[in-house]
């Protein structure tokens, strides 16, 4: 099989992992990268022996098939966009857009250009999701009547050197974590047609607590807490039984609330529930 060629835009965070990751299939061959920082993608080039190039040298390669998407999220619709119209495939890192009107276009315009766009996260397929996925088909609950998510992390400020992006306007954690809990969600029970949802923001300002940057506040623009969001998705076993799903709460809570307030979850992760789906044991062994 010939591999096909990736381009990568975006060489921060999460890059590594997506080019440690890559080395495992035989179906992709990352072979360029770019960086709105000039000096990140040399660095990322030189490292994993890619070409640098700005992004619109990338569009323009013929090697590149899939342009891999990991800005922040309020380049992703722009990059996807770019892509399609230079001929080629797009994954991009969550959310797909941060708004729905530039979401939808990305769509219409793949279809249109016939170009496939995929999106993070591709959590859904793990053996856990998996395992919840065959016992519904498999009937073991019924129709399902309502299904509850909860996210609750530390906040990102704790880890991540540069986490300013994640508190900007059109993004916060309903569009950072959320994309988690609705993509199983929808997955597990359908496509959702009507959604309420309450949301606070306790705090203004943030400080990011390691890397270079420690010390530094940033401001934070959107809700930290999303709590009691609902969603009526449209009958998935039984016609005229259309489940509920609650998004008990997707949350950054402050640092010195969030120890306490995920203890009781994490523990509670640490359970090993027996998996079914074919590739349960090998992915739990490389969590
Ligand atoms: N860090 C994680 O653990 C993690 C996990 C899952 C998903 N993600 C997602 O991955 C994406 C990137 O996150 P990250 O943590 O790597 O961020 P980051 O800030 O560490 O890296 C983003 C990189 O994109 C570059 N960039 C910014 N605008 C650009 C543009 N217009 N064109 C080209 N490059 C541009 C920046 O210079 C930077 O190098 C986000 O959507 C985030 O939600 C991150």
């Amino acid at each position: 099989m010939t591999p096909l060629g990736v381009g990568l835009v975006g060489c921060g965070t999460i890059s590594t992992v997506y080019l440690r990751n890559a080395a495992g299939f035989d179906s992709l061959r990352v072979v360029a990268c770019s960086d709105a920082d000039r000096a990140a993608a040399e660095r990322t080039a030189v490292t994993h022996g890619l070409a640098a190039c700005t992004t619109e040298e990338l569009m323009r390669r013929d090697d590149v098939d899939i342009v891999l998407c990991l800005t922040p999220p309020d380049w992703h619709a722009d990059v996807a966009l770019q892509a399609i119209a230079a001929g080629k495939h797009v994954y991009t890192e969550k959310p797909l857009a941060t708004s729905l009107d530039d979401g939808r276009r990305v769509i219409a315009e793949a279809l249109e250009a016939g170009r496939l766009v995929g999106a993070a996260p591709d959590t859904f397929l793990g053996a856990g999701l998996e395992t919840v996925h065959a016992a519904l088909d498999g009937g073991a609950i019924g129709a399902p009547a309502v299904a509850e998510t909860h996210l609750l992390a530390g906040p990102p400020e704790d880890w991540h050197p540069s986490p300013a992006f994640l508190y900007a306007e059109r993004s916060g954690p309903l569009l950072d974590l959320g994309p988690y809990a609705i993509t199983s969600a929808v997955a597990l029970l359908g496509p959702v047609r009507r959604v309420t949802a309450l949301a606070t923001r306790p705090r203004e300002t943030g400080t990011i607590e390691s890397g270079p940057r420690a010390g530094t506040s940033f401001p934070i623009a959107e809700p930290t807490r999303v709590s009691r969001a609902g969603a009526r998705v449209p009958p998935r076993m039984t016609p005229g039984v259309p489940p509920g799903l609650r998004v008990g709460e997707i949350a950054w809570p402050r640092r010195h609330t969030s120890r306490r307030y995920l203890a009781p979850w994490v523990a509670a992760s640490r359970q090993r529930a027996p998996l079914r789906s074919p590739f349960a044991e090998s992915s739990r062994a490389h969590r």
